[in-house]
């Protein structure tokens, strides 16, 4: 019977195809820190002492560019991402009512995890739609002019 991989495993069959892309250098640090997390969700502590020995680099160093950058997660997230708009068109159609209706449903508050690992709830600055507003995004679909009953039906399709 094959054992399973282990998140090392996963790290390190993963490397090799971003180093191709874009070097083993200190300034690719970023799209291969983008490349890990786009293949696990989250970039796993495992991930940055094997990059910081192939990179030459201290692994305080990479923890300074993950914990700058938003767009990084260091801890591992359920199946799906809502991504929910807190920006301000977003607050003013509504936001704060559909974010309560997600908790309620879901039964978890921001950047936690639902039981059984399928939805982790963030909360977002702006997506860049507005005019959409209240939105909010799972995994890459976007949801507009939401309401608390559109919430229900949107998440029973998943
Ligand atoms: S404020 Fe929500 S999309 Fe811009």
């Amino acid at each position: 019977m094959e054992s399973e991989k282990t998140i090392t495993d996963e790290v390190q069959a993963a490397l090799p195809v971003l180093y191709q892309s874009y070097g083993k250098r200190h300034d690719s640090l970023i799209p291969i820190l983008q490349g890990i997390q786009n293949k696990l969700k989250y970039i796993p502590k495992e991930a940055i002492s094997i990059i910081a020995k192939e990179l030459s680099m201290y692994e305080s160093d990479i923890y300074g560019v993950i914990t700058f950058y938003t767009q990084f997660r260091l801890s591992p997230v359920g199946q799906h991402i809502i991504k929910l708009c807190k920006g301000t068109a977003c607050h003013v159609g509504g936001a704060e009512t559909v974010g309560e209706a997600v908790s309620e449903i879901l039964k978890i508050n921001e950047n936690e995890t639902s039981a059984g690992n399928k939805f982790t709830l963030e909360y977002v600055a702006c997506l860049g739609c507005c005019s959409l507003a209240p939105v909010m995004m799972i995994d890459n679909k976007v949801y507009a002019h939401l309401t608390k009953d559109k919430i229900k039906k949107i998440l029973e399709e998943y």
